[in-house]
């Protein structure tokens, strides 16, 4: 018998162990979400989830691989034939290969995917963002190829790792001195030593750090780049006779995501007020909102709304309301219709409001309920309201002062 072999090092050992497990979850996890029927309660909290643990075995991977190319690994056993040497580096090579393309090509799939056009918020904290370069394959054939490619790489990983098993098992309690007791010392007899003292750890982690950090703040860059935010103004054509104050004022959202209210604001909007309580049916109000002001109770709501199936921030910065046909129900009630431009989209809702006019000052309180299919809001990604409600309830609080 040979003399026994070097293990492998302990960050070598920790990273094996935890990569390992997680793609194992990441198999058993990946088939039971995509086989859960659309609209299942959770399966898209897993969703996110999974693309959260991908990514970090990409980048543990980098780590990995960096470590391994500074901390070359122990021999094999001497006494393993050639053959066995030359597939056992094979299939090395091929599980290294598999774990650098299973999660780039879920990436590539989640990038280009019509049907899921969501956005990746890594553990519900980082903005992840979509792959770059890749618009070109957002299409059916695009996207189709990226999932095949993504569901069949499952498929090798699964023959691969039984390989792996295989031949670690086959060398553990073959004529050979063993291997599996390298990676996980002290489970098959005595410990062996890692010889040499391990090196790079700052190197391997800061480079997957510094990938972390680069991709994610890719995405916050190119937005202040784009100009979201700039304040809006109303655009009125009238002469306002109050003056809104924005700081006591909201416009709110809210709606049943997964089965759970969400809701969330818009933080940069004006409003146009001509209004006189006697003569409520000449009123004239026009509300002007920067749709990339939008921010929502999850971070990931607040990442999907500006995407092109939401509001599409892109192409249309601004939406607007005309509140039309104002007549006095009596002890401060009010109804009137909210007429909302949004995507070059208009429609009308019934905007019941109450209003209380105390010397200069008004406050008002009014609720519109707008439909998502007229308003082409998540049409692609769920237009069946599997996920997200098809009404969406709107909350507005206007505080004013009289300017004439
Ligand atoms: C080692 C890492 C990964 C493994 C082992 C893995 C495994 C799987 C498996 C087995 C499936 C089911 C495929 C099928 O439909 O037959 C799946 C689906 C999916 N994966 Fe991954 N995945 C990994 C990383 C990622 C990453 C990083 C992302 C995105 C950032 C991702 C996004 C997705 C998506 C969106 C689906 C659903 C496809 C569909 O709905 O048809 N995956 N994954």
């Amino acid at each position: 018998m040979s003399a026994p072999s070097e293990r492998y090092t302990t960050v070598a050992i920790v990273l094996h162990w935890i990569i390992a497990i997680a793609i194992v979850g990441m198999l058993m996890g990946g088939w039971y979400m995509t086989n859960l029927p659309d609209g299942a309660p959770g399966q898209y909290d897993l969703y996110q989830f999974h693309k959260s643990l991908g990514i970090t075995i990409l980048l543990l991977t980098v780590a990995r691989i960096i470590w391994r190319v500074m901390n070359p690994p122990p021999a094999l056993p001497g006494d393993m034939k050639g053959w066995e040497k030359s597939l056992s580096h094979l299939v090395h090579i091929g599980v290294y290969l598999l774990m650098i393309a299973l999660p780039l090509t879920g990436w590539l799939y989640s990038s280009v995917s019509l049907k899921l056009d969501v956005p990746t918020v890594l553990y519900g904290v980082i903005s992840w963002p979509d792959m770059p370069f890749v618009e070109g394959l957002k299409t059916e054939a695009g996207a189709g190829a990226a999932n095949r490619a993504h569901g069949m790489l499952g498929f090798l990983a699964v023959a691969l790792i039984a390989l792996h098993i295989g031949g670690a098992i086959k060398h553990e309690f073959g004529a050979e001195d063993g291997v599996i007791k390298r990676m996980a010392p002290g489970l098959f007899g005595p410990d062996n030593v890692f010889a040499k003292p391990s090196r790079g750890a700052l190197t391997a982690f800061g480079s997957a750090f510094a990938l972390l950090v680069v991709i994610a703040g890719a995405g916050p860059a190119m937005s202040a780049l784009s100009g979201a935010g700039a304040p809006v103004a109303s655009g009125a054509t009238f002469e306002p006779n109050w003056a809104v104050d924005a700081d006591a004022s909201s416009i709110r959202f809210s709606g049943i995501h997964d089965g759970n209210e969400f809701s969330g604001q818009f933080g940069n909007w004006d409003a146009a007020i001509q209004f006189e309580p006697t003569a409520p049916e000449n009123a004239e109000v026009r509300v002007t909102v920067s749709t990339a002001s939008a921010t929502a109770n999850q971070k990931l709501y607040t990442d999907s709304l500006p995407s092109g199936e939401w509001f599409n921030t892109a192409a249309f910065p601004t939406a607007s309301v005309d509140i039309l046909d104002i007549a006095s129900g009596g002890d401060g009630t009010y109804t009137s219709t909210a007429r909302l431009t949004l995507k070059d989209l208009t429609v009308d809702a019934a905007f019941p409001f109450e209003l209380q006019i105390d010397g200069d000052r008004a406050q008002m309180t009014g609720q519109a309920v707008f439909q998502r299919t007229p308003l082409d809001l998540g049409q692609a990604s769920d237009p069946g309201a599997d996920w997200v409600s098809e009404d969406i309830t709107v909350n507005v609080v206007v505080e004013a002062d009289r300017l004439n």
